[in-house]
């Protein structure tokens, strides 16, 4: 099994305030994993220093990337390797439109941008300033279009679902699975995913290989998500605290 993504304990902090405690995961080609954990507990902050944005210092760890070190690379690098976010607040981007941009993340992929932005219904956005009063779902689109253009082989999707009504929330997970080339059943795959969610609507969409969740920067579980998120909804993340014991015996055990 080819690992895509390695985290080696790693200890994150911002502004002083110590973020992430010691966390290790890895993701293999093709698996995509999937994050719970409470407001605050560092979800955001795992992917934005996976992308490697300079204030989320890596006091200790290291971040591996197809065989690589880039612990110490710049988010424009690891973008070029092959890392892509969407953002859970992204800002407005005034003065550039979205084609704009678009162009530029399709400049080595050779994608057809009013092709792609029709199939999902979202030419009209086109000629827009990024982001510029797009409604919440408008942005979660726009940055879904944007993910698919650049192509990247580990996806990192922060919240994909908050503020989608019932019917975007379709075209949403339509966009994700397109992503993840969860879409194509004969071909091998070769796109990673590593996915925030509160809801676990994105569970029905594509199948999820693995589950975490964070308590206070630390996993404090790892397994079958559709499991873990209906354990988090009928025990809530204190009874994840108190499963720990089990998950450490079942880990010894090999189960
Ligand atoms: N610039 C900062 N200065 C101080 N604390 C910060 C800063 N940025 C983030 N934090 C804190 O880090 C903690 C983790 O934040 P993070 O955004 O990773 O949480 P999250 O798990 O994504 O939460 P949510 O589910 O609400 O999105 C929070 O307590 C947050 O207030
Ligand atoms: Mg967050």
């Amino acid at each position: 099994m080819k690992i895509l993504l390695e985290i080696k304990d790693l200890w994150v902090e911002i502004e002083g305030k110590e973020i992430l405690k010691g966390i290790n995961l890895s993701i293999p080609v093709g698996e995509t994993h999937v994050i719970f954990g409470k407001n605050g507990s560092g979800k955001t902050s795992l992917l934005m220093t996976i992308m490697g944005f300079p204030a989320y210092r890596v006091k200790h760890g290291k971040i591996i990337f197809k065989g690589e070190d880039i612990t110490d690379l710049p988010p424009y690098e690891r973008a070029k390797k092959g890392i892509g976010i969407m953002f859970q607040r992204p800002p407005t981007i005034k003065g550039v439109k979205l084609r704009d941009i678009l162009k530029l993340c399709a400049k080595e992929n050779n994608l057809k941008i009013e092709e792609l932005a029709q199939s999902f219904g979202f030419e009209e956005f086109l000629d827009r300033e990024v982001n510029k009063g797009f409604s919440g779902g408008e942005i979660k689109k726009s940055e879904l279009l944007q993910l698919l253009i650049q192509n990247p082989d580990l996806v990192l999707l922060d919240e994909p679902e908050s503020g989608v009504d019932v019917e975007n929330m379709q075209l949403i997970g339509e966009m994700i699975k397109k992503l993840l080339q969860k879409d194509i059943h004969h071909k091998p795959r070769t796109k990673s995913g590593l996915i925030i969610t509160h809801t676990g609507f994105i569970l029905k969409y594509i199948a999820a290989d693995l589950g975490y969740v964070i308590i206070d920067g630390e996993i404090y579980c790892k397994g079958n998500p559709i499991e873990i998120f209906e354990g988090i909804q009928k025990y809530g993340y204190e009874g994840c605290k108190k499963c720990l014991k089990r998950f450490n015996f079942l880990s010894e055990t090999g189960g």
